[in-house]
């Protein structure tokens, strides 16, 4: 199982399209540990998308983010971090797939309205900067056995 980091930027809340979002991961089958809307501060944002320091788009994707507020989550799922990513779409609204949150609800380049982990460890860096680890959630779901086969030593 693994968990990735999921933010509905500030454009999903102002056009009210955060409970579709949500909605599509929990319909895969996603299991939602921790969920909350914040704002995210400035030092956070540089924190978070520090690897695009030096990238032309740096400065605008750090007003972006921090222009209003935005929900924050932790879901998990077998194999979660690419499914996710897949769910989301290319980065830009105008040329991600139909049937992806991107090419579905946006055509901007640089509000594509959710932000989704890209690897185990900037999974693990992202929850940590974001969550503590009393935050998440251990639960057992009453339909887990019906997401997966559980039938052999891994869920399947
Ligand atoms: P994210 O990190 O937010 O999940 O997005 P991503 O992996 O698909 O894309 P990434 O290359 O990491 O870029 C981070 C965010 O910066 C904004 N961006 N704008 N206008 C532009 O050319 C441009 N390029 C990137 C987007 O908000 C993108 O999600
Ligand atoms: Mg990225």
């Amino acid at each position: 199982m693994e968990k990735t980091l999921i933010i509905l930027k500030p454009d999903a809340l102002q056009r009210n399209m955060a409970g579709r979002i949500i909605s599509r991961f929990e319909d895969k089958g996603f299991q939602i540990l921790a969920l909350k809307a914040m704002q995210i501060r400035r030092e956070l944002a540089e924190e978070h998308y520090g690897v695009h320091k030096d990238k032309p788009f740096y400065p605008r994707l750090l007003s972006y983010i921090t222009s209003s507020p935005v929900i924050v989550m932790v879901l998990q799922a077998n194999n979660g971090i690419a499914v996710a990513r897949k769910m989301m779409g290319a980065t830009f609204g105008s040329n991600a797939e139909p049937g992806t949150i991107r090419g579905d609800f946006g055509l901007s380049n640089s509000f594509n309205l959710i932000h989704g982990s890209d690897s185990p460890e900037a999974a693990e860096f992202e929850i940590g900067l974001y969550f503590k680890p009393d935050e998440l959630l251990g639960y057992e779901r009453g339909n887990e056995k019906w997401i997966y086969d559980y039938s052999g030593d891994e869920p399947e």
